[in-house]
Formats: C-alpha cells, structure tokens, sequence
C-alpha cells in the first residue's frame, strides 16, 4: 500500500475508496464478533464465500466480515443491505436459501427474520427490532458496518479524518481543550475526566510520555472492550494517536488479555496497516508527529486491569498495583508520565475532535456526557452489548432494549459496575445511568456490566459470588484485601450454609469499613460494594438467613429442600426417572417421595415435574413434611380399580 503523505492524499484516498462502492449493491454483512465465532459463524462464512462463487455472483455482491453487531444471543446474524434484512442464528444449511431466495429472488425468508418475543410481531429490518431501535450507537453502531481486517471499510466511514483535522488544523493545546470541553469521563471505572488525566500529563516536565488503552476487561460478564477492539480496532487507534498528539507523547501501548485473542489479532492487523500507510510511525500525515504503537498482552489476572498494577505488568513485573501517592499521569510506566484510557475512552475520541465538543454533550446529562456501552446480561430476554445516551434510565435498558424477565418471572435486582460494583432493586429502575447517580445510589458505572437479576436469585448469594471472584483476584500485597476479604467471604460462605450466626452482620459491616479505608487500591476499596448494596436493599433476606435458616429466593442449596406435594402427585413417574440420584421412591401408582438423605438438591425433579401436576415444590425455614405412610400412597384413577 502506497504511503500516505498528507491529509489532502488521505482525503483522496478516500474518495477513492468510496467512489468504488455502489451504496444501492447488495451487500452481505455477518457478525464475525467472538460470541457469534462461538456459535458458528466462520462455517457459515466459508458457505457464504462457497455459494456466492457456486451461484456466480461475485461480481453482483459483496460480503463483509464485520465486528460485533451487539445482539449476541441471536448470533449468528447476517444482514443484507441496503434493504437491512436482518437474519439470526443462521446455519451454513440457510445459506443456499439466503442466496437464491433473498439474493436473487429479493423475497423475504420468513423463519428467520426476528420474532418479537413479546409482540409476537416479524420484524425484517435490523432499525426497527426494539433491541436496536431504542439504543443510541455513536460509539459502537460503526461495527456493523466496518471489516475490521481491511482498513478501507474505516476509511469509508470517515476514519482517520479526526487525526488528520488534529494534526493539520489543530494545536495539541486545542486537542485538549476540546476534550476537557466535551468533558469526556474515562469509561473504564472512576468516570475520571480525560482531559484533566491529559492536561497532567502533558504539563509534566519529563519530555518522554506514554499513552496506553486499557483493555484488561476482567470483569465477569462484561465484553464491550473485546467488541470495539475487535471489531473496530482503527477507531480505538485513532484516538489514542489523538491522544498522543495533545499530551506529547511518541510510544503508546494497548494492553489486552491474552484470552481475547482476536482483538489481539485484529489490533496487530490494525497497527500493521497503519504503520505501512503512514498514519503511524515517522512523520505521521506529514505533520512531523511521530508515534508508534504495541500490544502488550495480559495473562489475565482482574487486578492487571488497575492503572498501576498494569504499569508494573508492562515493565515485566508481576503486576501490583502501588499506592498513588502521585498519580501515574504524572510517575507511571517507567516512572514517566502516563496518560491510561479505557478502550470506550479512546474511542470516543475521534467522535469529539470530527464533530466538536458542542455535538457530544448533546448526549448525556449534566455531569455525564455522551454514550455508554453497557453488556447486558443475566436473567434478560435479549442478552447483548447496549449503547445509549448516559442519562437513559434502568428500566428502558432493561425492558424496553433488552425485552425484560424472560420466563415470565420478576425482576429483582440490576447488578452495575462489574464486581466491585452494587445491586439496584426494582424502585431504582427510574434511574438514570450516569456516573454520579449510579454511585449515589450505593453502586457504580465501573466498565459497564449490567447483570440482570429475577425473583430465584438469593441476594446473600450474589454477594457472596462476587466476595468470591475478589478474593481470588486479589494479588494479595495488602493486609485489609487479601485478609480482610477472606474473613468476608468466610462469614457470607456461612450465612448461604445456614451457618450464620447474630453478629454477623455487623462482623461484616466492619471489615467493610476496613477495607474501604485502608486497602491499597480499588480492588479492595470496593469490595465490600455488593455485600453493602445487597445489605443496603434486601436486608430482609439477610435477617431470614441468619434468624430463621431460611432463603427467601429458595435459592441456597444449604437451606432448602425439595419435597413432593402428595395431594398434587400423579405418579407419572417422570421426576424418579430423571432423579440422577435416585433420591426418588416412586412406583406405579405411587405418590413419589423425596428421600431426604440422598437428594443432593440438583432440581432436576423441580425442572421435569409436569407443568399441568406442579407437585414438586421447594421449601425452606420449615421442616419437610414427614413422608406420605404406605399404606395411603395408592393413587386412586377415577374409573380404575384401586
Ligand atoms: C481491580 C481493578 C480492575 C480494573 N480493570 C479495568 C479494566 O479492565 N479496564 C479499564 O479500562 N479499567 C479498569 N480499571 C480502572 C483503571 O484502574 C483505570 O481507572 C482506567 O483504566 C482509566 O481509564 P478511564 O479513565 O478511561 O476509565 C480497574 C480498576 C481496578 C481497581
């Protein structure tokens, strides 16, 4: 590829490539994103690719690998545009009929096209699905139409035109004012204005600086980085070239876990490119900024994702985070000033120097300005990646985006801010999302996990779950973490067991009040969040566990069992079939019982039990009615002999 040497030859470029692209032909995107890779769409890539040459109509079509559409739990998903026929969970086995009848025949297939599980209502066209149409993608809307692997389909959409407004048009001064302008808020955890992160920086006297993506995304759950990184790679490296530029900085890293490895695949890809068409390395655009970029892959331990801790993993020491005396904008990797950014931050940058400060905070609220990505997953209809304005209450992502509590059960709890972050109970659904209102309410926007909880989840549990996934994670450098949270995670462990003693409560409140004043860095500051926040909501639940063994959600193994309702049995045998522990005394026309000492509480008879009969029940802080005597388990048939 010829080297580009100016911002008039990029623009040629450009015009190049678009002038080449008819927008009316057909045009056949599938999402290429990890989860849709996992439900098989490199197989229906390889038929797409087999029958458009079978049907010979290479010329006539075209087709695009792309990034992640977001809509992750209908994958595989294709759509054709310019019409936007939006197909889901496609099947090399579909792709003929693809081709020949909505290709070439320009009909509609009607088994795959969305159904509106709610409505029950086809939808054919990807804008008007609820999942898509109530979002609002600045950010990750670019996915669907960009190949991550071919650098044109960025170019197409206007990439590197940011880069090159600032490098030509712009001081570094301005770059910055125009961010700290838009008051762009660091989309990985804190919410911490960019800008002001920069400005640190870049007034720092130590004349070598680096800037550096965080791409760590530990969180369980959560995706949305993997998803922008992977899928468009170039935007994240525009913005941190941006970013470079106004803070004075020539070497930048991205850091991201060895276990996403097509966004390490992708961004290699990504830099590659870019070096060989001068839009990184020497003289970029022929502006005299230089700047390189490399990939540092993480071994994936959640605390590498902390600024400091991931400063000290670069440099090739085990990564623990350092007490942050001076901010590592000011002494970070190799003790020089260093400007770290969420993959989301980055991107959002060339978005605010193309369109100006004044369009972003057009989105937003007063304190939280632009879009947020949230994954939203859990006990929800449409599990997926979600962007909308920051300002967008709990209910309309979860309802009106995300299709609400499948299963017809209700919702509980909406768990924000990965696991460090709080559980926000059904009054708080009227809540805005936003840095200030999240962390007012007892938990916060952290990364932007969004997991969805229904009427079965034990919120004792919940909070013993994420205790758990911390104490694991802690690098352990700190008494109040790596003590402190085991202690936690120990009394939480046996209140689910129905071990829980009075006091406990209290015990924990205290380590809580510990931990946040004294552990080292966040990871330990914050872990007391889901116990608080759970506290803080469902105290009921805790009191039952701990007063009267008892499990509201009849959730915890310990404190619950399953019993056979005998006026509701009808002997259909179905649930002493399935028992994988032959806890079941059944028999022809024999009330079933549970044995008590061998049923290992698996649910399995709760699952299989016939709708119509409903007689297996869960119970819990009360004893289990003792067993139906011989001599009345006969089931009497009406018209049958006894
Ligand atoms: C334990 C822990 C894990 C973190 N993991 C991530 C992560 O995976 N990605 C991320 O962007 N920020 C993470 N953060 C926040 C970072 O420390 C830092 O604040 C952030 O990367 C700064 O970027 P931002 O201002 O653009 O959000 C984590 C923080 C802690 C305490």
């Amino acid at each position: 590829m010829p080297r580009i040497n100016s911002p008039a030859e990029l623009e040629a470029l450009r015009e190049k490539i678009v002038s080449k692209r008819d927008p009316n032909k057909t045009c056949i995107t599938l999402c290429s994103g990890s989860a849709c890779h996992a439900s098989g769409s490199r197989e229906v890539a390889a038929k797409i690719d087999e029958e458009i040459e079978k049907q010979g109509l290479a010329a006539k079509v075209d087709f695009r690998k792309t990034g992640c559409h977001g809509f992750c739990e209908r994958g595989p998903i294709i759509v054709i545009r310019p019409d936007e026929i939006c197909y889901f969970q496609i099947k090399p086995e579909d792709v003929p009929e693809i081709i020949s009848e909505t290709i070439v025949g320009k009909k509609v297939i009607d088994r795959l096209v969305y159904n509106d599980p709610v409505t029950k209502e086809k939808i054919v066209r990807e804008s008007e699905i609820p999942f898509y149409k109530n979002q609002g993608r600045i950010v990750f809307g670019s996915n669907v139409s960009v190949d991550p692997k071919n650098i044109d389909d960025y170019m197409a959409i206007g990439g590197y035109s940011a880069l090159a407004k600032a490098l030509s048009t712009m001081t570094p001064d301005s770059v910055l004012q125009e961010v700290k302008k838009a008051n762009l808020r660091g989309r990985g955890g804190g919410g911490f204005p960019a800008g002001v992160k920069w400005e640190g920086s870049r007034n720092a006297k130590d004349p070598v600086k680096y800037v550096i993506v965080n791409a760590d995304e530990g969180d369980p759950g959560a995706y949305m980085d993997r998803s922008l990184l992977e899928g468009n790679p170039h935007a994240v490296l525009e913005g941190l070239t941006i970013g470079a530029f106004a803070v004075g900085a020539h070497e930048g890293y991205i850091y991201v876990r060895q276990e996403y490895p097509l966004a390490v695949e992708n961004v290699n890809m990504a830099i590659k490119t870019a070096e060989e068409l001068g839009l990184q390395g020497k003289n970029i655009l022929g502006s005299g900024f230089d700047f390189v970029v490399k990939v540092h892959r993480g071994a994936g331990a959640f605390v590498c994702g902390e600024s400091t801790a991931l400063m000290t993993a670069i440099e090739g020491r085990a990564g623990e985070p350092r007490p942050k005396y001076i901010r590592s904008n000011i002494v970070g990797l190799w003790g020089k000033p260093s400007v770290l950014n969420n993959v989301e931050t980055w991107a959002n940058v060339p978005l605010i120097i193309n369109n100006g400060a004044d369009w972003f905070t057009k989105y937003g609220t007063e304190t939280s300005k632009g879009t947020k990505i949230f994954s939203l997953v859990g006990k929800i209809t449409n599990t997926g990646l979600v962007e909308v304005p920051m300002g967008t209450p709990l209910k309309e992502i979860i309802y009106d985006i995300g299709g609400g509590i499948p299963n017809g059960k209700k919702f509980k709890a909406v768990q924000t801010g990965g696991p460090s972050g709080g559980c926000l109970p059904e009054n708080l659904l009227d809540l805005p999302v936003g840095f200030d209102e999240l962390t007012k309410a007892g938990s916060m926007m952290g990364s932007g996990g969004m997991i969805v909880m229904d009427e079965d989840t034990c919120m004792v549990d919940v909070a013993r779950y994420f205790m758990e996934f911390l104490t694991d994670e802690s690098c352990g450098k700190c008494v109040p973490c790596r003590e402190g949270m085991r202690q936690m995670l120990k009394l939480l462990t046996n209140i689910t067991k129905g071990k829980g003693r009075e006091g406990d409560i209290e015990t924990l409140e205290q380590l809580s009040e510990t931990a946040i004043e004294a552990a080292l860095c966040a990871l330990g500051k914050s872990s007391p969040n889901p116990f608080l926040s759970t506290l803080k909501y469902f105290r009921d639940e805790y009191e039952a566990h701990v007063k009267e063994k008892r499990c509201p959600a009849l959730s915890c193994k310990e404190l619950i069992a399953f019993y056979i309702d005998p006026a509701k049995c009808n002997a259909c045998t179905t649930c002493a079939r399935k028992c994988p522990s032959e806890a079941i005394i059944g028999g022809k026309n024999l009330i079933h019982i549970v044995d008590q000492e061998k049923c290992t509480k698996c649910g399995t008879c709760f699952e299989v039990c016939p709708p119509k009969f409903r007689a297996v029940t869960k119970i819990s802080g009360v004893p289990v009615p003792p067993p139906v005597p011989e001599e009345s388990r006969k089931i009497v048939r009406e018209g049958k002999q006894k």
